[in-house]
């Protein structure tokens, strides 16, 4: 089987994309072909260029043909802390092919202005036990495509934005490359599918850090 190329698109220091650089590396599966990022000096970039994979910089993310263009030949779309809108007539191309990675459990805590340290701040403000990571397809509206696949996050009484957005962020590691592949190995489907866990273990909400189930 070919790997099923990737883009993916960035807009920042680009861990995410580290994270699929390096379980896609040896992948029959599913292969990052090219980078594609909204400012030329990003560390998402460098991540790219020290893995060998092909960078491209838009210059204008408002403009669909460009981004249509840069994606090229890829048969899967990733923004991965994008932050930019990706416009409607790009979404239309790519309808089924493009996700994102939102650090929340949508439809909570998503939307225009929804991003980064804010996104946590709110999650703390709202009292509420729990975050996650959720990823969805891209729509044309920021945050509300169809949910593919959310991993839970206990959020801890002394909790900052700071703090949750890390444990958010260790959990979106292993989120994503697993929905990637999962995508991959399914032939990226033309219609939404979503992806349940097998399984699931009781973690003590107050411990610092999250437990794979993998992990002795
Ligand atoms: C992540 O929290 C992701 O969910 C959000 O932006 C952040 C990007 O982080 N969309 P990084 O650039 O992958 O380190």
């Amino acid at each position: 089987m070919t790997p099923v190329p990737v883009a993916v698109l960035v807009s920042g220091g680009g861990t995410n994309l580290q994270a699929l650089l390096d379980a896609l590396r040896d992948s029959a599966v599913a292969r990052v072909v090219r980078v594609v990022a909204t400012g030329a000096g990003t560390g998402a970039l460098e991540r790219a260029r020290r893995a060998g994979v092909p960078t491209i910089a838009l210059k204008d993310p408002a403009d669909p043909a460009e981004i249509v263009t840069a994606v090229g030949d890829a048969r899967l779309v990733v923004l991965a802390g994008y932050v930019k809108h990706i416009p409607p007539a790009a979404v239309a191309r790519l309808r089924w092919r493009a996700i994102n990675i939102h650090p929340a459990l949508l439809p909570a805590f998503g939307g225009p202005g929804m991003y980064g340290r804010r996104v946590h701040a709110a999650v703390l403000a709202s009292g509420a036990a729990l975050s996650g990571a959720t990823v969805h397809y891209v729509d044309e509206e920021y945050d509300r495509g169809p949910i593919i696949a959310q991993w839970p996050v206990p959020v801890r009484p002394d909790d900052s934005p700071d703090t949750l957005a890390a444990r958010v962020l260790e959990v979106e590691h292993r989120l994503l490359p697993q929905v990637v592949v999962e995508l991959a190995r399914l032939g990226v489907p033309e219609k939404p599918v979503r992806l349940a866990a097998m399984g699931s273990a009781f973690v003590v909400a107050d411990q610092p850090s999250v437990r794979f189930g993998d992990e002795a």
